[in-house]
């Protein structure tokens, strides 16, 4: 059998372990800003939650609890607007890295559908598409640069990683009116939408953009940054009810079911935001640090109105940048891990503990 992961790309973490040495040599050790792994307390509401539910010895449901449904359509309407959001068509996922690593394969695609991706992304898009055989394509502008009978599945990405940028409502609007007019189906990875810094995150699912129909249309949102979740695993999408449907059949399957502990915990994360606003002022504290110690030490700051990073480049090549930084004891991810467009920038993720930061700034002063 020819080994599937020979199908993948090398997993591009391994490549920054020369620089996880150098900067492990740094007499205050490590400031580590590569990963956007949460690094603050779970919140009690959530652990409280999780462990008021951790008598669960029959399976859980694949489509998720009726209390959990209806956290989610809760938050889809009251958070972001989407007023048509029906319990009926949502699907919890064991984190969303899980639905786009197998999204093309639930779907059933085949070696003659394309699998679009922006040019810079998060690499599990291009691992969904080829552990499918599906074909994994790029685009800048997916109107342009796409050719409409080959692409079956469109990823969007906003606010993005690496970059930060976000997509506004009436880019949003174009792509799927596009995207509609072709059959083609668009997933809107909206992990990092309770993130936004200098603008407010729109989801594809908002009317403005969807017209009031969720038809063709998914999105796909995660609890691991907003609510320090990524080490309980979970997630969930909303949209079209015809493929909310077709997935909850597969995955009923395929035994891709969220523990019954976790879906509770899922469910009171929804129900309160006083742990989200909290989790944000953390964040925004660490960015503003950051971001005025990198641009004085020579960087410029490109998109970055959203999500967890800075996106920085020194007009050089991001591995110069990267073994500069690390004899600093600095660890940041080289901008080509995510495509060859970004060989010029590094990504400064701000998931570090705020002694962390203020060590960061020192050494860059
Ligand atoms: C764009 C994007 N999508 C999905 C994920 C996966 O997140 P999780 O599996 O924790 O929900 C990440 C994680 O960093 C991400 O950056």
């Amino acid at each position: 059998m020819p080994p599937v992961s020979a199908r993948l790309p090398v997993f591009p973490w391994d490549r920054l372990e020369p620089y996880k040495a150098a900067a492990a040599a740094h007499a205050g050790g490590t400031v580590d800003l590569s990963v956007g792994t949460p690094v603050d307390p779970v919140p009690e509401v959530v652990r409280r939650a999780l462990a008021a539910a951790s008598d669960s010895p029959g399976y859980p449901l694949t489509h998720g609890t009726p209390a959990l449904r209806e956290a989610i359509a809760g938050w889809l309407r009251v958070r972001l607007g989407a007023q048509s959001a029906d319990p009926a068509h949502v699907l919890p996922l064991i984190g969303s890295k899980e639905l786009v690593g197998w999204l093309p394969t639930l779907l059933g695609l085949t070696p003659a559908d394309q699998v679009a991706f922006p040019e810079l992304a998060y690499p599990t898009y291009e691992v969904g598409a080829r552990t499918a055989h599906a074909e994994p394509v790029t685009y800048r502008d997916p109107v342009q640069d796409l050719d409409p009978t080959l692409v079956k599945l469109l990823w969007l990405n906003t606010p993005s990683n690496p970059t930060g940028r976000t997509l506004d409502a009436a880019e949003l609007r174009r792509i799927v009116a596009w995207a509609r007019e072709h059959g083609i189906l668009v997933v809107s990875d909206e992990c990092y939408i309770e993130l936004g810094w200098e603008t407010e995150p729109v989801s594809v699912l908002h009317p403005d953009v969807c017209q009031g129909s969720h038809e063709g249309l998914v999105a796909v949102h995660s609890l691991s940054k907003s609510s320090n979740f990524a080490g309980y695993r979970g997630a969930f999408l909303s949209g079209d009810p015809a493929v909310v449907r077709e997935l909850l059949a597969v995955r009923k399957h395929l035994g891709m079911i969220v523990p019954a502990p976790v879906q509770n915990a899922m469910a009171a994360a929804l129900g309160d935001r006083a742990h989200v606003e909290e989790q944000r002022a953390r964040y925004a504290r660490r960015r503003t640090a950051l971001r005025a110690a990198f641009e004085g030490a020579g960087f410029r700051i490109e998109h970055s109105e959203a999500s967890l990073y800075l996106w920085a480049t020194r007009g050089e090549h991001c591995w110069d940048t990267v073994g500069d930084l690390a004899k600093r004891g600095i660890l940041v991810a080289p901008g080509e891990f995510y495509g060859t467009a970004g060989e010029r920038f590094v990504r400064i993720a701000f998931t570090a503990t705020d002694e962390r930061v203020e060590e960061a700034v020192r050494r860059l002063a």
